[in-house]
This record gives C-alpha cells, sequence and structure tokens, in this order.
C-alpha cells in the first residue's frame, strides 16, 4: 500500500506538520510495512498558475521545474492520500491552494476510488471553512473523505498530547481500512460522484473538444470514458 502525505504548511515543523508526522508514526506503527512518503511543500519552491490551459490541452503543465508534475503522479499512484493545510484567512495556505491549481484534480479524476484524509489547523475562526475546502477538492476529484482531523490551538500551544495521540492513533487505524477497500466511498460520495461528473463535468468537458484534448485522452486512458 502506498500512502502520500502532503503538508501545505509553510512552517514545516510546525503544528500542521507535528500532526502528519504523528499520523505517519502511527501508519508505520500499525504496519511497518507501508509505503508511506511525506512531503512538505514548502520545500519545493512551488510556482502559481500561470492559468496558460496547457493541462487541459495538453494533459500536462508546462511549468516543469518545481516537481509539482511528479508529486501529481505520484498522488494517482497512491493508495491513499493524506492532506494537510493550516487556515490562513479562513482558507488554506497559499502552498495548498497553488497544489490544487496546479496538480490535475478535478477534470482528471486524480483521487478517484481513493481514501484521503483531510488535516487542518487553526487557533481562532474559519478551520471548518478551510477543511471543507480540502474535503470539496477530494470529493470533487472521485476521492472519499475517510477521515478528518480539525485542531484548534493557541499560538506556541502544545500540539500533542495524549488525548490527541490517542484520536490521532484511531483515525490512523481508520484510514488504514480504509485505503484497503477497492472502494472506500460512501454512498452518498458514490452518488455525488456520479451526477457531478456525468451531469456536471463531462457535458462541459465534451462541448469543447479541443479545448479539452488532454482531459478526454486521460479519461480513455484512465477508462472513465470511451470515444465513439
Ligand atoms: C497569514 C496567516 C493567516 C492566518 N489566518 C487564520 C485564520 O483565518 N483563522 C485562524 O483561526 N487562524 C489563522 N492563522 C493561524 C494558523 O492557522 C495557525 O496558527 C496554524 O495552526 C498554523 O499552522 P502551522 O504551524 O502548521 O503553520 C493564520 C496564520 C497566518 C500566518
Amino acid at each position: 500500500m502506498k500512502i502520500l502525505i502532503i503538508n501545505g504548511s509553510p512552517r514545516v515543523k510546525g503544528v500542521t506538520g507535528q500532526i502528519l508526522t504523528k499520523i505517519k508514526n502511527s501508519l508505520i506503527e500499525i504496519d511497518p510495512s507501508l509505503g508511506i512518503e511525506y512531503i512538505d511543500l514548502a520545500e519545493m519552491n512551488v510556482h502559481l498558475c500561470s492559468g496558460c490551459f496547457s493541462c487541459y490541452k495538453k494533459g500536462y503543465c508546462h511549468i516543469k521545474d518545481d516537481g509539482l508534475e511528479n508529486l501529481s503522479k505520484k498522488i494517482e499512484n497512491s493508495d491513499g492520500v493524506i492532506f494537510g493545510s493550516p487556515t490562513y484567512v479562513t482558507n488554506v495556505s497559499g502552498h495548498f491552494k497553488v497544489l490544487m491549481d496546479r496538480c490535475h484534480f478535478v477534470f482528471e479524476r486524480l483521487l478517484y476510488n481513493k481514501a484521503c484524509f483531510s488535516v487542518v489547523t487553526y487557533e481562532n475562526f474559519g478551520g471548518r471553512k478551510a477543511q471543507k475546502v480540502i474535503n470539496e477538492l477530494i470529493r470533487n476529484s472521485g476521492g472519499a473523505v475517510s477521515c478528518q482531523y480539525l485542531l484548534k490551538l493557541n499560538h506556541e500551544e502544545k500540539a500533542i498530547t495524549d488525548k490527541r495521540n490517542n484520536q490521532i492513533s484511531k483515525l490512523s487505524h481508520k484510514f488504514l481500512l480504509k485505503v484497503e477497500k477497492d472502494n472506500p466511498l460512501s454512498i452518498y460520495e458514490r452518488i455525488f460522484r456520479k451526477v457531478s461528473f456525468s451531469v456536471g463535468i463531462k457535458p462541459h468537458v465534451l462541448k469543447n473538444k479541443i479545448q479539452y484534448r488532454g482531459i478526454i485522452d486521460r479519461w480513455v486512458e484512465n477508462g472513465y470514458y470511451i470515444e465513439k
């Protein structure tokens, strides 16, 4: 089983990173044979999306020197993904937003049938909204929100306590059970995925096959669409 952990905080050893590291250690404790990779977006010098539409037309991003194309492939090839972000102005961090914009998530169905885990930290207000942004990204990309962890913490407060250790350990067990399933989506998520793809995404893309050539090719490759 391949599990990818992505930290969207600029402070790699901050609260979000501490929680994600704890999850990583819990998972290793449960199953040492797991293939876990931990990525700090802050260490990748990521570039903003330039809005060139190359991903829609050609299926790949023209920016090649920051590793995000490679990260998108890693996400696609993993069985489960854990996303973490601090709350910035009641939303995800800038690093996390770049990940969302650049890694071919929604139209490409990047998280199709994958168990995902959203982790959000905040100090005062807006954490719930930031987590909703990540959960929507997951579901809009064909994945399952299998676990969630939302942590409200005062600045400089200790992140890891016995109580949180226990919570994280339980969630890690739950997450692994979902990762092992062929289709971890809930009934609601399955219905949502079917309706949003067939009513929203597919007709929109097929209306302009030249503009979305790269997306259609990817659907055909992954068996989401048969071209006549
Ligand atoms: C630019 C900026 C904006 C922030 N906006 C919010 C916010 O809207 N609501 C909130 O509760 N905390 C906000 N915070 C606090 C962080 O979300 C909080 O400290 C978080 O746990 C930091 O995680 P980290 O240590 O992983 O970076 C903000 C912090 C920064 C630096």
